[in-house]
Parts: C-alpha cells; structure tokens; sequence
C-alpha cells in the first residue's frame, strides 16, 4: 500500500534482536545497557504472523537486522520458514559478519543470497577500538566464506568518522577494486546517545570529492527500488561503491521502508519515535484484520522525512541496536 505521501511501502526491516556480540563506538553507548527482556521480544511465531500480514499489504522485501541477528537462538530455523513464506520475493541480511564463519552455508541454504557485512576498519588494531572486540580476523573469515559460497551482492558498509577511520577511505575503494564486494560509505547519524558530533561527521560530499581526486567515478543509473545509495563504477573497473548520505542527501522521499522492532513495535522511520505497539494486541489475543489495521495506521502515518535537515538536535530517543539499522 502508500502512504498518506504516495510512497509504496514494500520493504519491512525485521528487527529479531537488540542484542549483539560488538560493542560499535557508535551504536552501542558507553554504559550499561538494558537490552529488552527475552519475555517481551517477539516469538519467530509472532515476527511470521506480522510478516505475513505484511505481504497482504503490499510487503515484497524483508531485510533482517538486530542488534545482531544471528546471535539470536534458533535463527537459521527461523530464516528457513520465513524463506518460504509465499510472496516474499527477496529476504536479505545486515550482519556484523562475526558469526558468519559457520553459519554462512546455512543462511545460503535457506534462500539468502544479499548480505551486508559492517565494517568500518581494515585494521585489527582500530577494529578493536571501535568494536570494542578483538574479532577482525573472524569477521574477515567469514567474509570470505560467503563469497566462497556465492553470496551475491556481498556489501561492505563502512560508517565514516572524522579522526577516527575517515582516513581509510581509500583502503576500502582498493578492497571494492580487488573483490566483488560492494563498498558502502554511511554518514554517521546522530541517534540516541552516541556520540555523533558535528566534528567527527563527514558527508559523503567530502568522501565523493577524496574518491574523485583518485578514481574517475562513473554514476551507475540506480532502478526506483535501489535503496538510498548512490552508486559508482570505480573508473573503467567493474569494483563498485555506494555513498549513503542519510543526513546529507536524505532518502525521505523515495522510501519505500518500515521497521519492526524485536519487541514488536512498527515504526515509519528510523529517526522518528512514533511507534505502533503489535505485540501487545498480538498477546492479547486480537485477530488478523485487527493487526491489518494497526499496521495500515502505521504506514499511513509514515512520517514525511526524518527532520534532521540542519542536523539539529539529537535525533531518535532509541538506540540504533533497539531499532535495528
Ligand atoms: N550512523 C550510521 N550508520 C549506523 N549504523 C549503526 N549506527 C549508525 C549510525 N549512528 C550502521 C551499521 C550497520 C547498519 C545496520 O547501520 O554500521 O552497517
Ligand atoms: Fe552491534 Fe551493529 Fe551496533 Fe556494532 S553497529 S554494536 S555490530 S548492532
């Protein structure tokens, strides 16, 4: 369906956890989190019922998310029923890549093929300071496992921080011109409490410009169902990158998404706290069209973009892990 500004609205980011085995510098804050209560996250029975409501609406992409999703129990299992739900016609992956190695065979076998690996070093050391965990090497593994295993495309996304990786910007362009993974660089966006200030923000004009002094970078046309990256040929290469410039270049109009949090609760945008509580009628019992209509309510009140133009005031209450990226 559309929403109350004509966008089709055929993209849900499923949400299945709010915890994570990463402690990134600037998603998770620096203090003792509370993570939602195993009691009041969504079953995978309840995340399928939404789902498939959801396609009766016009829902044709799912993209799991977290916190970490596969640090959740049972997650192959459950990306195998929801694979097979009829008129799903693409589900895809955002993970950290730690867990991958081992689990990447499983996730293909279910039907995956699309995975976002985020990554925002090349270097172990500085990995380890921005994760707060010394895992490079395994994310690196797996990595090259799932392209081993034909995982395709295979995206990098790299959140740019002024003095603290911005200057491996072109490291990555040379990783996305010697593998066939697809480089993205993500303006770092102000939510909840974490850390985003105007000094270490970059946008992607600056990582454009920086690219563009080296490479001759060639605009791929994007299709209307792209998503909010730019796209660029790296000179006469097949190497690709994306510049993602939520603040910068917002999306706003062209979004096409929704969000599902693991405790249940639909939300139009990311940077916006309205919130529809399902989980609740869910429990209570309250049947199909009952949840058609919250979901409906929901779409129609898709904000009309995320306000940060000037890049005012901190953004969402929520911490990015509790809405899933
Ligand atoms: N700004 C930009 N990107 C972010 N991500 C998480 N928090 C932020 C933020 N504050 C990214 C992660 C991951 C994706 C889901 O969102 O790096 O790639
Ligand atoms: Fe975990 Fe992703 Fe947040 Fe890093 S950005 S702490 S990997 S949820």
């Amino acid at each position: 369906m559309t929403d109350s500004y004509c966008r089709v609205i055929n993209y849900l980011r499923l949400s299945v956890t709010d915890r994570c085995n990463l402690r990134c510098i600037y998603c998770m804050p620096d203090r003792a989190l509370d993570f939602i209560p195993h009691s009041e996250v969504l079953t995978y029975e309840e995340i399928l019922r939404i789902v498939r409501l959801c396609i009766q609406l016009g829902i044709r992409k799912v993209r799991l998310t977290g916190g970490e999703p596969l640090v959740r129990k049972g997650f192959i299992g459950f990306i195998n029923r929801l694979c097979r739900i009829e008129g799903l016609k693409e589900v895809s992956l955002t993970t950290n890549g730690v867990l991958l190695r081992g689990l990447a065979a499983y996730i293909r076998e279910c039907g995956i093929s699309r995975i976002n690996v985020s990554l925002d070093s090349l270097r172990p050391e500085r990995f380890f300071y921005i994760t707060g965990r010394d895992y490079f090497a395994r994310v690196w593994e797996g990595l090259e496992e799932a392209e081993g295993l034909g995982f395709s495309p295979i995206k990098i996304n790299v959140v740019v921080m002024k003095g603290i990786n911005d200057d491996e910007v072109l490291d990555f362009v040379n990783l996305a011109l010697n593998t066939s993974y697809c480089v993205r660089f993500i303006e770092f966006m102000p939510l909840g409490q974490n850390g985003w200030t105007p000094e270490r923000f970059v946008s992607i004009d600056e990582i454009y410009q920086l690219i563009q002094s080296k490479w001759d970078l060639i605009p791929i046309k994007s299709g209307p169902y792209d998503g909010p990256a730019l796209r660029f040929r790296i000179g006469g290469t097949q190497g690709e990158i994306g510049l993602i410039g939520a603040l910068s270049n917002p999306f706003c109009p062209r979004c096409n998404r929704l969000r599902l949090t693991s405790e249940g609760h639909l939300r139009g945008c990311l940077f916006s706290d309205q919130e529809v509580d399902l989980k609740t009628p869910l429990r209570q019992g309250k049947g199909d069209d009952y949840i058609l209509r919250l979901i409906e309510f929901a779409i129609r009140n898709k904000p009309k973009d995320h306000g940060l133009l000037g890049y005012g005031p901190q953004g969402s209450l929520r911490e990015m892990y509790s809405i899933g990226g």
